[in-house]
């Protein structure tokens, strides 16, 4: 068990793109992801369902996906580098190399978390709006963040992706996943190469926040 304080494992939690292979005990990961299982959710039905992926040749696909997926978006983020200032294209230089590592050693990772919803059991509140309906998910990635918490806490390296969900359908049939339920995200875990999670760099609540109206600042 982990006696981290909570503010701890939120502010240190970020990316861990490089794992190192070595088992995760199976207790610590039934308390991570019973943590996931506590998340809020609408009507708490619970619309999610989390595939553990311990099995060899899968985790390769998986890779192979990924890899493939990841090339293009990081010939991407490497275009917008000219625009940065220079003490800032550096941390993302470091986050394009613990990137490729990611893809390049995803099947060594012991388990890939594959998150799974369903559509059908989910109160969607925003689905007549004009523009991408997001209140869904809000039933699927509370519980995603609870685990990345929890693992953060038991000092396991994580990082939320969502890239193969554009592989969906290949996932779906690799995995066995049901017609009606969809991908949402995947998150390797597994014990960090170097020093894993720590500071992160966010906006400030004076930009996040507003009082009482929009663009009002938040005093
Ligand atoms: C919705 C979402 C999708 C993401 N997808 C990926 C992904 O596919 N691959 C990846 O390496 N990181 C992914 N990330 C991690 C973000 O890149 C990371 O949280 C962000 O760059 C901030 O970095 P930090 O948490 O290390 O501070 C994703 C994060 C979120 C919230």
């Amino acid at each position: 068990m982990t006696d981290m304080k909570i503010y701890d494992a939120m502010r240190t939690l970020r990316a861990v793109r490089k794992l190192r292979p070595d088992p995760i005990p199976e207790d610590m990961l039934k308390r991570i992801f019973e943590a996931a299982t506590w998340a809020p959710n609408g009507g708490n039905r619970q619309p999610w369902r989390m595939i553990a992926v311990r099995d060899a040749a899968a985790k390769r696909r998986m890779g192979e996906l990924y890899t493939a997926q990841w090339a293009p978006y990081a010939v991407n983020y490497a275009k917008a580098f000219p625009k940065l200032p220079g003490a800032e294209v550096e941390k993302h230089k470091r986050t394009l190399a613990a990137g490729d590592y990611l893809a390049a050693h995803m099947h060594e990772a012991p388990v890939l978390v594959v998150v799974c919803f369903n559509p059908a059991l989910m109160a969607v509140t925003d689905a007549k709006q004009d523009r991408v309906s997001v209140v869904g998910g809000g039933s699927v990635y509370p519980a995603v963040e609870n685990l990345l918490l929890a693992a953060r806490a038991e000092g396991l390296g994580c990082v939320l992706t969502t890239l193969l969900c554009a592989d969906e359908p290949e996932i779906k049939r690799l995995l066995d996943i049901p017609a009606e339920w969809g991908t949402a995200a995947m998150i390797p875990l597994g014990y960090p190469v170097g020093q894993g999670h720590g500071p992160i760099s966010r906006k400030p609540v004076s930009e996040l926040f507003y009082n009482d109206k929009w663009g009002k600042p938040y005093a």
